[in-house]
């Protein structure tokens, strides 16, 4: 993995999450990380100062990388990567693009380029994101196996198959988003009752993580997590009831549901 050469076609949110995570957990040496994007400027300021390369186009990356990255946003895969199908055919592809699965990509590759289909999230600039693996593709054993190596130091990394790829996407991916918005929320509801917005946010994010550790090492039920956390007649099942009475859960699987249902 040290010698491993890594390029990022498009490098946005994901791809910049994604090599922030391999540079701060020394998976990757800056120098091993290659991107390019739209705005040169940007780019520059996003690779070059932190020691990674910034190239002209995707071509230069293709040329310079083994393992390329396709982190534009999915409505531009095709075009971006028509132009450099024979680059390709010699690297290892992984693309991230939300709703590209393995044959879809296959009409965007050249016969026989070695590709395989993702879907990160946020997190793995801190190294704790997830990224699903789609399990039909068309890597090596042992080349799938350096592209799990190297994501491991940054997510937990699963497969899944063809037909559940969008979901997990969706239940992994968007939901970063989600559990911001409920952080920002019970900022709000700290900040209302007195707390520092700071502190409210730092405590509503560490019980986040604080909560899914406890499920993760523990195995626990999490219908029994929450009832660990409330007495009867306590203060606890009251706020329970009240999110019932607003529809929590049902708008959360609404909210997964309408992702999924999206044209
Ligand atoms: N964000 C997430 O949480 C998330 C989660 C799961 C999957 N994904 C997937 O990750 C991919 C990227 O999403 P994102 O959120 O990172 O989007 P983004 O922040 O908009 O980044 C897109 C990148 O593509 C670059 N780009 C646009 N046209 C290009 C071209 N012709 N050649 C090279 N680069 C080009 C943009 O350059 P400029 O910045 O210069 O315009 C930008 O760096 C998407 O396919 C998405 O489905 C994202």
């Amino acid at each position: 993995m040290s010698e491993l050469k890594v390029g990022f076609i498009g490098f946005g949110n994901m791809a910049q999450a994604m090599a922030e995570g391999f540079l701060r957990t020394g998976a990757l040496k800056p120098e091993q990380v290659y991107a390019c994007a739209r705005n040169w400027e940007k780019l520059c300021r996003n690779t070059e100062e932190r020691g990674m390369h910034a190239c002209r186009d995707a071509k230069e990356v293709a040329d310079s990388a083994d393992l390329v990255i396709l982190a534009v946003k999915p409505y531009m895969i095709q075009e971006v990567t028509a132009p450099i199908r024979e680059e390709l055919k010699d690297k290892i592809v992984v693309s991230v693009a939300a709703g590209y699965p393995f044959e879809k990509l296959e009409q965007a590759l050249l016969p026989g380029t070695h590709h395989l289909s993702t879907c990160p999230n946020t997190p793995v600039a801190v190294a704790e994101g997830i990224i699903v693996c789609e399990d039909k593709h068309s890597l090596t054993g042992e080349e799938f196996q350096m592209v799990k190596d190297l994501f491991e130091k940054i997510a937990l990394v699963e497969t899944v198959d063809t037909a559940h790829l969008s979901v997990a996407g969706t239940v992994c991916g968007c939901t970063p988003a989600y559990a911001a918005m409920f952080i920002e929320a019970l900022g709000d509801a700290g900040v209302k009752h007195g707390l520092t917005r700071a502190q409210a946010y730092r405590f509503a994010a560490q019980m986040l993580v604080g909560t899914g550790k406890l499920h993760l090492e523990t195995g626990q039920h999490p219908g029994a997590m929450k009832d660990a956390v409330c007495s009867p007649g306590g203060t606890t099942i009251v706020g329970v009831a009240s999110l019932e009475r607003s529809g929590f859960r049902s708008a959360i699987i609404d909210a997964i549901d309408d992702v999924e249902n999206k044209p």
